[in-house]
């Protein structure tokens, strides 16, 4: 199966012009069969022009909330999302969790909203220092996608992102990543059976052009979750080539 590649803007950039040149940049530079394994995660005030520009790109959002409309002052739905045809979402990402206070539950409670909503569900997940008792992983994760065992899998991807890695240029080493992502599809195994088999996994944290292959070269990893990388048209783009040569 081809690796996924997932590019999440964060708070870039800063405008719509060059939001959208970013875009035709990738776009341009890719073949039509790598846009089957591309996701985008542009900030949600681009989202509708550039859903509108380039259709052949999944775009999704970097965070939304559950409820789907109500007096919940500047949030945003999932009906608004799915109105202007994004059909991904991320969930958790540790930025979330860090700044904004996201745990578990409220991880949980996304997550299985998103999926009642057939919308593509990446979840993140990841432990905070280094040296982490990699069991943390393993509970944060059954937490985060608990109950989602009645809805369709093939539309959750896990990122297992260690925060110690994200936008730090320390990636994490591909082998061990690879040990926990086994540990997170097995923990998903006892849960959810062999539904779980629909599951993506993904690494995220300091992937660069440089190490994109070292990590979707192991037999776990199904694909990677890019941030700063995704940002710099030529560097994403030889992780696209990358992972299509994978
Ligand atoms: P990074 O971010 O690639 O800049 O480390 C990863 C992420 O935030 O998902």
């Amino acid at each position: 199966m081809s690796k996924l590649i997932i590019g999440n803007w964060k708070l870039n950039p800063m405008g719509l012009n060059e939001a959208v040149a970013l875009a035709s940049g990738i776009s341009f530079s890719v073949s039509p069969e790598m846009y089957e394994n591309l996701v985008l995660l542009p900030p949600f005030i681009f989202l509708e022009e550039l859903v509108k520009r380039f259709k052949h790109i999944s775009w999704g959002a970097q965070d939304f909330f559950w409820e789907k409309k109500g007096a919940f002052t500047g949030e945003i739905s999932l009906p608004m999302l799915k109105d202007v045809g994004v059909e991904w979402v991320l969930v958790g990402h540790s930025e979330r969790r860090r700044f904004f206070g996201e745990n578990d539950e409220i991880v949980n409670k996304k997550t299985l909203s998103a999926l009642a909503a057939d919308f593509n569900t990446i979840v993140a997940v990841g432990e905070l220092q280094k040296d982490d008792p990699e069991e943390t992983v393993v509970e944060s994760f059954k937490k985060s996608i608990q109950s989602a065992s009645q809805y369709n899998l093939k539309r959750l991807v896990v990122a297992y992102e260690p925060v110690w890695a994200v936008g730090t240029g320390e990636a994490d080493d591909p082998a061990r990543a690879n040990r926990l992502i086994g540990q997170l599809r097995r923990a998903a195994f006892k849960m959810l059976g062999d539904e779980s088999n629909g599951i993506r996994f993904l690494y995220g944290g300091s992937v660069t052009a440089e190490n994109t292959r070292k990590f979707l070269g192991q037999l776990n990893i199904d694909g990677a979750l890019v941030g700063g990388a995704s940002l710099n048209q030529e560097e994403f783009v030889n992780i696209l080539k990358t992972a299509q040569a994978v």
